[in-house]
């Protein structure tokens, strides 16, 4: 008989799926990041990467409600586009305009939300709930990562793309008092001040460099993923040697121009690793319930990431 308990890495009729959707996703370490975790927790699940077409993205999360699957995460470029296709969206997604984590689950008549990861599989209409975990894991990967609390803090963000927009708009939240931001293309910077403007009126908020001390240097830009890309930092503008700490989004490779110079300067560096663990570690508690193993899921980025044993 299929048995619900897991016998590591052996699937059979009672194992449930969950899965990262995306494109290209080939290069995603979310499974193995899920599936460490996934054997930790004794959980008969899989967590496998499926490429899917922002034309298909309606059909694959209708195929995976119907197939049972646990829930999903999304990545580029579907985060956006999957606010249209839930039937609920929770309030992070609607705070953030993305979703990056769907839970499959049922709504019981007294209103209580039942994920079908927790649940008895038998019962009401699947329906398809819409998080974000990604604004959330910037807050947590800073204070556990770099031990920076931003509530308060003068913070300097390079980067007004998917990801400098969430971010930017989630610090907001926290309540940094100064935000500056730097971005190539200047108009973009200035369209996502505007917008932090009018939602978050007690931030003070300038486009460009700061004139002092920050506590955060935060990169938000795609600067420093490819060999040979310089800094996306302008030295000649501002010295690091102003600021406490320096975070950068990028994880592969574990180092950048940007965390060199930072280095150099004397300022706590993290990469952005723990980003990606921790918006994991809290898509994985929404759809089984558990408390995510966060070291096991680490380890196993690290393994997958930089083919080390485990975190340095
Ligand atoms: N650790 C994590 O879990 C995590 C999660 C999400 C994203 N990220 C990382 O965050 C970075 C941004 O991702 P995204 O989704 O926001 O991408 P995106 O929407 O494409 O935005 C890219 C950003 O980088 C800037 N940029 C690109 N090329 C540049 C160049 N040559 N010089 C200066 N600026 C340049 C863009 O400026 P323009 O506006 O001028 O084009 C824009 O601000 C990526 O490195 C991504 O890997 C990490």
């Amino acid at each position: 008989m299929a048995s619900d308990v897991a016998s590591p890495r052996i699937l059979n009729a009672s194992t449930r799926l969950c899965a990262v959707l995306g494109s290209p996703v080939r290069h995603s370490a979310s499974p193995a990041m899920h599936n460490a975790a996934l054997d930790e927790l004794g959980l008969n699940w899989r967590y496998v990467g499926c490429e899917v077409n922002p034309e298909r993205l309606r059909e694959a999360i209708e195929g995976a409600r119907h197939l049972g699957f646990v829930g999903l995460n999304l990545t580029v470029p579907h985060k956006q586009l999957a606010m249209s296709w839930m039937d609920e969206l929770d309030e992070s997604a609607r705070e953030w305009g993305a979703v990056n984590t769907v839970v499959f689950g049922r709504r019981e008549d007294s209103g209580d939300w039942i994920p079908v990861g927790q649940g008895d599989a038998n019962g009401g209409p699947v329906l398809a709930r819409g998080y974000n975990t990604d604004a959330d894991a910037i807050i947590r990967a800073l204070n556990e990562d770099l031990g920076i609390e931003p509530r308060s803090a003068r913070v300097l963000l390079l980067g007004a793309g998917g990801a400098g927009r969430a971010a930017a708009l989630r610090l907001a939240a926290e309540g940094v008092s100064v935000l500056y931001l730097v971005n190539r293309t200047v108009a973009r910077a200035e369209e996502l001040a505007s917008e932090i403007e009018e939602r978050y009126p007690a931030v003070e908020i300038h486009v460009g460099y700061p004139d002092g001390d920050v506590e955060l240097v935060l990169n938000a830009t795609s600067l420093g993923l490819k060999t040979g890309d310089v800094s996306p930092f302008d030295g000649n503008l501002y010295s690091l040697g102003q600021a406490d700490g320096v975070y950068d989004m990028i994880y592969r490779p574990s180092s950048t121009p940007l965390l060199d110079q930072a280095r150099a300067a004397g300022c706590k560096t993290a990469n952005g690793l723990g980003m990606l663990l921790y918006q994991g570690a809290a898509a994985l508690e929404l759809w089984s319930g558990r408390r995510a193993p966060v070291a096991v899921m680490r380890a196993a980025l690290h393994r997958e990431i930089y083919g080390l044993e485990g975190p340095r």
